[in-house]
């Protein structure tokens, strides 16, 4: 029977190339190795994916993921599997970091901008919320101790270390060590989402957070989202003992069990088939060629008029357009001309992005990119 329900979270309106949403391409979804996986896992006859789950995660699947980072170029080398914890994705994670570390009104610290749902996320937790300054380099850490010294008290600081959403950039290894000493003189917490983390295009992407922290600052959340597939909603969490011991006796984790315990049971088979290290490595491959794609198009009929830097990894292109451009105002030209974006003021409240918007190259393919791009330069020619 046909429904008008939703299906998914996103339905592309019909004729418009929507560069707007951090989705990854339907057409890379790994079904067949999934479905292989789930007959492997259905095949052992063991019915433990099915009852409540472990509440720091299911410890085969934690085994399986510490030896699946520890692989990474892009990772530590000696993951530890009593510091991982299963969550259902790097949202679901970080709602219930903010539930465990701050109380309502108290202060927490994004960078200026930052992932759009975050603040939501925080509002909802009815936090104080303060954006700290970016630039190429990532998070401008002498502002943020300026700010520290003048008496600003944190319970967190949330970051996207490695290529930011939505500018791309990523935290150079001086700040993140300047972050992570902050953290300890000022006893704040950070909340690293490094969902980004393993799709970097070269070999020489930063290393992660964790790698920095030397007591029980740093949180880091990796999800499979970006990385598999997001209707797994699955997600980990890696962190000092200490702090993974708090999330395992958090009054939510007790009462249903480990999260998507399920779906973890499944990944497991996926990291052992080899399916997750040979998906990571296609994605990179096709991300990168349509990033390259999104370049050429950009200087072919935007030249003179963007500018941005080439990304290094991750899903976005974080364009400024020159002075007096708006664009919350620019969006309805550019989707009559049947192309869409996110407007640079969706990502801080501040309201200083106007001139900047965020194009995702994941979604899309090649040839739709190049469409995409030439619609926004004949919608911008028009205002
Ligand atoms: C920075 C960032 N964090 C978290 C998410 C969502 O992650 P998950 O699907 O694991 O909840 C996204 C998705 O776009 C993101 O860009």
């Amino acid at each position: 029977m046909a429904t008008d329900l939703p299906s998914l979270l996103v339905d592309i309106k019909p004729g418009i190339i929507d560069l707007g949403w951090g989705h990854p391409s339907p057409r890379l979804h790994p079904f067949d190795e999934v479905k292989e996986a789930s007959l492997k896992m259905f095949q052992k006859g063991d019915n433990s994916p099915l009852q409540y789950g472990a509440t720091q995660g299911f410890g085969p699947f934690l085994e399986s993921l510490a030896t699946f980072l520890s692989r990474q170029d892009a990772y530590l080398s000696n993951v530890d599997p009593h510091n991982l914890f299963l969550t259902a994705g790097a949202s679901q994670g970080l709602d219930l970091a903010a539930t465990l570390y701050a109380d309502s009104g108290d202060t927490v610290l994004v960078e200026e901008p930052t992932y759009f749902v975050i603040e939501k996320i925080f509002r909802e937790h009815s936090l104080n919320i303060v954006g700290i300054p970016t630039d190429e380099n990532g998070i401008d850490t002498t502002a943020l101790q300026d700010l520290l010294k003048n008496g600003l008290r944190p319970k967190f600081l949330y970051t996207i270390p490695t290529f930011q959403n939505p500018t791309g950039s990523s935290i150079d290894e001086t700040r993140r060590k300047h972050l992570v000493d902050l953290a300890n003189e000022y006893d704040f917490q950070i909340f690293a989402d490094e969902v980004y983390q393993l799709i970097g295009f070269d070999k020489d992407t930063s290393i992660p957070m964790m790698s920095f922290d030397y007591g029980d600052k740093v949180i880091s959340f990796g999800s499979f989202s970006k990385i598999l597939a997001p209707g797994l909603r699955t997600g980990w969490i890696h962190s000092s003992k200490k702090v993974i011991d708090k999330f395992s006796d958090a009054a939510l984790t007790f009462s249903g069990g480990g999260f998507n315990h399920y779906a973890s049971a499944l990944i497991k088979e996926v990291i052992d088939l080899g399916h997750l290290d040979s998906n990571v490595s296609n994605l990179k491959k096709e991300y990168l060629s349509r990033a390259v794609q999104m370049d050429k198009s950009l200087s072919e009929y935007l030249g003179g008029v963007v500018s941005y830097s080439f990304p290094k990894g991750g899903y976005y292109f974080w364009l400024k357009f020159p002075e007096g451009f708006d664009s919350d105002v620019f969006l309805n030209s550019a989707e009559a001309s049947g192309v869409s974006y996110r407007p640079g003021n969706a990502f801080s409240e501040s309201g200083k992005f106007s001139q900047y918007l965020r194009l995702t190259y994941t979604l899309f393919e090649a040839t739709e990119i190049a469409e995409g791009v030439r619609r926004l330069s004949m919608a911008y020619r028009d205002i």
